[in-house]
């Protein structure tokens, strides 16, 4: 039977039975005494699993020594207990069959060495190929199920919004504009080049940067809902922690306030930080020893203590007089840069921090405003080492301070009507937050760029395949 190599290493497959591992060979090495040692990974688990193969097979010479890192083989043999260090099983192979070779092995660019990352993301395509991308996307991938998890758990349902919409949630004017194209007859401009202005179906739409204000339409019916799913923004930030496509969680509460959704997202992390440290330990390891040696540390950390809360303008308060030369200098009023928010986050307070009651002429229109006339009931959630990542609040939710604010930046009331009947039909406080998931698996690997914890970045400067 066919056995996936996690399965042959955590013992599924009692010793003595025979079962074939398909996968991709890492490493061949080759004894004097005329036995092969294979490699064999499949994605299953962080460590591969080693084929015993000797001369005695038919292909041995033939096939079996010219296996190189790469090849696509199925290895069919008796499970055993492993003499080898770290390993608790191995396969004793009676066959060896190969999918496919590698031609050329002396060009293959995996090389079963230490690539930079910028190297790897050149090729996106064979990266998942490699331990560390492999154990990224585990991880990802454990996240995004424990995040369904957490919100089915706690009554939430999950609500798809749209990815093309008219509406600019954040109001930041960052959006791609979606066109429809004819490709059979393409629309041309007088100089002959090809005319990308049309635009949907003779309406203007574009892709969404947030699900958020959908997302409230559902929580103001169904109580608690959450959105998961891509979300593009069109501004220019070659950075680190800047995607044009990212995926973004993001609950909504009926009834909430934003001390509510602030708790809401403690517990969520938490979660799901437990989840990681449970269900990929051996992936954490790996970051832990290869990437950043405080991983495992800071997620322990993260679970087990609470949040920090601090108000904006005591934050401004500490920035200023914590004798910390910034690149931008800080003032009640302005937006916070990375710098500052990693200050606070990992001198100041030496873990998460909420940051809350932010000015309101720094922030979008639907937050709820608060009884100061000067901020609004705002979050964001700041962690070591990367920053903001979580930004939420409460929604404005009184017809005629959301009209007040509409007009005073200047939104067209009437685009707004649909979100206007919310406050009109039986409104109620309602409070919610989007978490950036490659910010999240940026943190919990300790990976240092957003680019490589995304299959295929999409950034200013890359969205080839
Ligand atoms: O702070 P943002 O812009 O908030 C919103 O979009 C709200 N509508 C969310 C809500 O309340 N439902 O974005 C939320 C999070 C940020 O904290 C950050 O983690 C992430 O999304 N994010 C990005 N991640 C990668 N690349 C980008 N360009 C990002 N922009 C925001
Ligand atoms: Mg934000």
């Amino acid at each position: 039977s066919y056995a996936s190599v996690v399965d042959v290493l955590t013992g599924k497959h009692p010793v003595g039975t025979t079962v074939t591992v398909r996968g991709w060979v890492r490493t061949r090495r080759d004894s004097k005494a005329g036995i092969s040692f294979i490699n064999l990974h499949d994605g299953s688990c962080f460590d591969a699993l080693q084929a015993v193969v000797a001369n005695t097979l038919s292909n041995y010479s033939s096939e079996v020594q010219k296996l190189t890192t790469g090849c696509a083989v199925a290895i069919t043999g008796e499970v055993a207990a492993s003499q080898g260090q770290g390993q608790s099983f191995e396969l004793q192979a009676s066959d060896l069959q190969v999918y496919g070779w590698v031609e050329d092995p002396d060009t293959y660019p995996m090389a079963p060495k230490r690539h930079s990352m910028e190297y790897l993301r050149e090729y996106a395509h064979l990266r998942p190929r490699t331990n560390i991308t492999g154990a990224v996307m585990r991880v990802r991938n454990c996240l995004a199920q424990a995040v369904h998890r957490f919100f089915h758990e706690h009554g939430y349902l999950w609500v798809s919004t749209p990815i093309i919409t008219a509406s600019d949630c954040e109001g930041a004017g960052e959006m791609f504009r979606v066109s429809t194209l004819d490709l059979m007859n393409l629309p041309h401009k007088d100089d002959g080049s090809i005319d990308f202005s049309q635009d949907f179906f003779g309406k203007e739409a574009y892709l969404t940067v947030s699900g958020q204000l959908n997302a409230e339409t559902y929580a103001c019916a169904l109580s608690k809902v959450y959105t998961f799913g891509p979300t593009f923004r069109a501004e220019n930030s070659n950075t680190s922690r800047h995607l044009s496509e990212f995926w973004m969680v993001e609950p909504e509460v009926a009834f909430a306030d934003l001390d509510q959704v602030a708790g809401l997202a403690e517990a969520m992390l938490k979660y799901v930080f437990k989840a990681v440290m449970e269900e990929r330990a051996d992936d954490l390891a790996f970051f832990n020893q290869r990437i950043d040696n405080t991983v495992l540390e800071r997620l322990q950390k993260m679970v087990s203590s609470d949040f920090v809360h601090m108000d904006y303008t005591d934050a401004i308060d500490i920035l200023q007089n914590c004798g910390e030369q910034f690149e931008y200098p800080v003032s009640w009023g302005v937006d916070l840069q990375s710098e500052h928010e990693r200050y606070l986050a990992e001198k100041h307070v030496g873990g998460p921090v909420i940051l809350k009651n932010y000015p309101r002429d720094i922030k979008a229109f639907y937050m709820r405003q608060n009884d100061d006339g000067k901020t609004v009931a705002a979050m964001d959630v700041l962690a070591p080492g990367i920053g903001e990542i979580i930004g939420g609040s409460a929604r404005e939710e009184r017809l005629d301070v959301l009209d007040k604010r509409l007009d005073e930046m200047q939104l067209p009331k009437a685009e707004y009507q649909w979100y206007r009947d919310l406050r009109r039909y039986g409104t109620v406080p309602h409070a919610g937050f989007g978490l950036g998931f490659e910010r999240l698996v940026a943190y919990v690997t300790g990976v240092q760029n957003i680019r490589d914890v995304i299959p295929f970045p999409r950034t200013p400067k890359n969205a080839s395949y």
